[in-house]
Formats: structure tokens, C-alpha cells, sequence
């Protein structure tokens, strides 16, 4: 049985039907004062699985109610699906007095979950967080056969860190790939060193985990069609679209704005729900020692 949490109704549901699993009937309101309640209406089962982000901080909170609700309801085996992992940015002190956030969410998601699924997290030390079981499927199949009629020239990373992504992209839609030079300043400022690439008249596909403020995607595609790009497609797991994040985006030139349901909005062409469904079924636990 699937129990969707708010931040992922859409996900659910294409989980159910992939999975042929049924959505359990959930009651979530909030209190006059902005407190989580949760009711579960469905007979629960004892295997679940519980769909929801991280993101933003209130979705956390419900998880951990609906987890809750989930084994006092007799639930055995809790799967914990989180599309979108919030607050993997800080997976170490990067400054003393800071916290470990990445991982004192898996301590508290872990506490009623038996495994763990996330999609595309922004940092992959995620997995030494976990004392369970973490999946953590890309997103890269989907949105690569979104693009495979587009007739895609190359695929770029914004940045370097994100080169293996843009060329697992590029290896399935046999095209080439390369990266821009951005250069984070702060929370909202990037900048991009200017970078001659091979993208006059083609089409390119500019790929990213997130896109928050939509600063990198941005000054990704000013580039590219300042070098005369003739079609340039941005593409992400993760579509967070913070503030005027689109515009921005469309403003630039942008062909096309995709990503996935990871994070439900209108730009969500593309589900996630067939990579969960695949992880899943590849998944095998590890015998427990005797
Ligand atoms: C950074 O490492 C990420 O991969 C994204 O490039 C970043 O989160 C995008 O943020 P924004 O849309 O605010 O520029």
C-alpha cells in the first residue's frame, strides 16, 4: 500500500499504478496554529510505502507523522520514499558551529523506516548517513528519454561537479557533452566564466540536479545562446523554482523547461515514479546474520 504524503500526490499515484499497489486514504489538515494532523483511513497493510520530500521544512514534519501513524497502525515494513531529499546541501561543517543537517534528517527518518529510497541527491555521502538500507536511483533515464526526439546536438553540465551527469545523459541520446565554468558567490549569485563551446546552431540540452533560484540555469543559457545555440532545453531532477526562478529561466531563452515530479509542479513533464518502481524491484536485502 502506498500512503502519499502531500508534497507528492501526483508521484504517488503513477507509483500505484506502476507498483499495482493501492494509495491508502490519508487525512492531513493543520491545526489553526500550523500543526501537522494526520489520520490514516485505510486498513494499513503491513508493508508501506510513504511517499514524501523533505522539502520545504513543514513536509518534514508530516513524514514523521505519517511514519508514525504508519506503525502504530501495525505497519511492519516501512519503505520511505523521498523524491527530493531536503538539506543534502549540508552534508559536513563546511564552518565551525554548523550542523550536520544531511544527516540528522536520516537519523530522524530512519527511526520508523526499513528502507529508504531518494532520487538524485545533491550529495551521494548521503548513503554513509543511513544504518538502513538507502537507494538513491537517478533520475537520468527519464528525462533522457524525454529528449531522445529532440534531436539533442550536446548536453552541459553548469558546472564541473555535474559532468558525469551531463554525460550519462549524452551516452543515451548519442550526443556530446561538456560543462560551463560557474562559479558560486553566495546563495543567489553565480557567475559563469565565458567558455567557447562547439553549440552554434545546435541543439542543447543543459542538464542540473536542482534548479532553486534558477541563477545557474539562467546564466547557463544566456551563454549558450549568446554563442548562438539554436535550441537550448533545461532539464532537472529536481524543479524547486524558487521565486521568480522561471521567469528568469524563460527570460534567458530557454526552448524548453522540464523536470521531474521529484518536486510536483507545472514544468513536471516527466515522472519518476517507473525509476522508484525499477529500484524496487531490483532491491534485495541483505540476509540479517544469524
Ligand atoms: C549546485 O551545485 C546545484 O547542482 C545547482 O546548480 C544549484 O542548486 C542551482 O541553484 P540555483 O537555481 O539557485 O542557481
Amino acid at each position: 500500500m502506498i500512503i502519499p504524503g502531500s508534497s507528492s500526490a501526483a508521484l504517488s499515484r503513477h507509483l500505484s499504478s506502476e507498483l499495482n499497489r493501492d494509495i491508502a486514504s490519508v487525512e492531513i489538515t493543520r491545526f489553526p496554529d500550523d500543526e501537522c494532523y494526520v489520520r490514516l483511513h485505510s486498513e494499513i497493510t503491513s508493508d508501506v510505502i510513504i511517499v514524501q520530500n523533505t522539502h520545504p521544512d513543514k513536509n518534514i514534519i508530516e513524514l514523521f507523522l505519517l511514519q508514525n501513524a504508519a506503525r502504530e497502525a501495525g505497519a511492519r515494513h516501512i519503505t520511505t520514499v523521498i523524491p527530493y531529499y531536503g538539506y543534502c546541501r549540508q552534508d559536513k561543517k563546511f564552518k565551525q558551529g554548523e550542523p550536520i543537517s544531511a544527516r540528522k534528517l536520516a537519523q530522524l527518518i530512519q527511526q520508523d523506516s526499513d528502507l529508504v529510497i531518494t532520487i538524485d541527491p545533491h550529495k551521494p555521502v548521503l548513503d554513509t548517513f543511513f544504518d538502513i538500507p538507502l537507494l538513491m536511483p537517478s533520475a537520468v533515464p527519464v528525462i533522457a528519454q524525454f529528449f531522445t526526439d529532440k534531436h539533442i546536438d550536446i548536453v552541459l553540465a553548469p558546472d564541473k561537479g555535474a559532468l558525469q551527469r551531463a554525460q550519462d545523459t549524452a551516452e543515451l541520446l548519442n550526443s556530446s557533452y561538456d560543462y560551463l565554468d560557474k562559479k558560486r558567490l553566495s546563495g543567489d549569485t553565480v557567475i559563469m566564466e565565458s567558455k567557447t563551446l562547439d553549440v552554434k546552431d545546435k541543439n542543447v540540452l543543459v542538464i542540473d540536479d536542482i534548479i532553486s533560484t534558477g541563477g545557474t540555469m539562467a546564466l547557463a543559457i544566456h551563454n549558450l545562446k549568446k554563442q548562438k545555440a539554436k535550441a537550448v532545453y533545461a532539464a532537472c531532477s529536481h524543479g524547486l523554482f524558487i521565486g521568480q526562478a522561471v521567469t528568469k529561466i524563460k527570460a534567458a531563452g530557454c526552448t524548453q523547461l522540464i523536470s521531474t515530479d521529484t518536486f510536483e509542479s507545472s514544468h513536471s513533464h516527466i515522472s519518476v515514479a517507473s525509476v522508484i518502481a525499477k529500484s524496487l524491484h531490483s532491491y534485495s536485502p541483505k540476509p540479517k546474520p544469524i
